[in-house]
């Protein structure tokens, strides 16, 4: 049994990244395949050709019309998966039908459910709106991770680590300092983890995209949607200058909507998907640029720490005890809310599989 947590929406690919190519992303340890039919519609299913387990992601299978046709022998299969033609005899066996995935294309993602299919709601994919909204400019990216997804959850979580880590780019010695709160809603499994800076030294990733010299406040507010959506809202503001208005206006705050889908891969890989919305300087593409780089390359050193951290905890003998400290709260209700979903996700699972063998036993 894998420690995955399933019955869960996942966050595959961006938008962008599928089109009329057929293209290959693992889910969960989960070979997926995602192409877009001829009315541009994304489909998800397994990436293993009933037939001998050829990928069907690799050359020279091809996407004819709406279908996708087997580069080793040619079984053929529509945009559900099912296969609707075999080489060399008429009749297409009842079972020859690939696992195809339920998908919502939301706010820029391609969101798939891993799972009992019939457990799929698309009202529960989680929203971040900035994505692809018009009053935004953002900047995204993908990069691989090396490391368990939940290192990246407890990275995210816990963002004192941005005055050691990315000293120089985004972090300064009020992070750190500065105590957290924390609020959980354990039953719809988000946690919140809000830090507010009164008064703080403007880093060099918002002074040079926002232009503001001398201080700052800044406020980090995170809004963690377990298993797969991290979102941190993020305002700076020069210090003595307005706080938001009641009705939520903020003439005076610079805004930038910061969202991470921390996607499995492996036990031991992950999908590293980052975004970066502002509402300010929205047509200046050197800033743009900046914001894409900069941001870039704090996910990388974050990738590098949480890469060598991978090794280290594999080569660990298994029982050590970590020793946590405030700064860890809003990580540690993330691992409670993880471990709980794992084990509803077990349980829905292996109650459907026993009410099949039921059903199968009565028919
Ligand atoms: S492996 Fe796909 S048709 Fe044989
Ligand atoms: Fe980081």
């Amino acid at each position: 049994m894998t420690s995955f947590v399933r019955n869960q929406w996942y966050v595959a690919a961006f938008g962008r990244e599928v089109g009329r190519e057929l293209f290959a992303r693992t889910v969960c340890g989960e070979p997926i395949l995602l192409w877009r039919t001829e009315s541009g519609a994304v489909t998800a299913m397994s990436d293993r050709c009933v037939h001998r387990r050829f990928p069907l992601s690799q050359e020279p299978s091809r996407i004819v019309g709406d279908q996708v046709v087997c580069g080793y022998h040619g079984f053929t299969y529509g945009a559900d998966g099912v296969c609707v033609s075999v080489p060399g005899q008429k009749r297409v066996p009842r079972t020859a039908r690939l696992t195809s995935y339920p998908v919502v294309e939301q706010d820029s993602f391609v969101w798939v459910w891993i799972g009992e299919r019939e457990l799929a709601d698309e009202k529960l994919v989680p929203r971040a709106p900035w994505l692809d909204h018009p009053g935004y400019t953002t900047v995204s990216g993908m990069e691989p991770l090396a490391a368990r997804y939940d290192l990246l959850v407890d990275n995210l979580l816990d963002l004192s680590h941005e005055t050691y880590l990315h000293g120089g780019y985004i972090g300064t010695p009020e992070v750190a300092e500065t105590p957290i709160t924390t609020e959980v809603d354990e039953a719809a499994g988000v946690v919140r983890v809000s830090r507010r800076m009164d008064d703080a030294a403007c880093p060099p990733f918002y002074a040079n995209s926002t232009g503001i010299e001398g201080r700052i406040t800044r406020w980090q507010d995170i809004e963690y949607h377990a298993p797969c959506l991290y979102l941190l809202h993020s305002r700076v503001a020069p210090v003595g200058s307005r706080p938001p208005e009641p009705d939520g206006t903020d003439p005076d705050g610079f805004h930038m909507e910061v969202v991470y889908a921390i996607t499995p891969e492996t036990e031991h890989s992950t999908h590293d998907f980052w975004a970066v919305a502002r509402d300010f300087a929205p047509d200046d593409q050197a800033v743009t640029d900046f914001v894409h780089d900069n941001n870039r390359t704090v996910v990388l050193q974050d990738v590098v720490a949480l890469d060598v951290l991978e090794k280290a905890i594999s080569a660990e003998r298994d029982g050590y005890q970590e020793l946590s400290i405030n700064i860890d709260t809003g990580g540690l209700a993330a691992r409670r809310i993880l471990k709980r979903l794992a084990e509803e996700g077990a349980r829905a699972t292996a109650g459907s599989t026993s009410a099949g063998a039921e059903a199968r036993g009565s028919a």
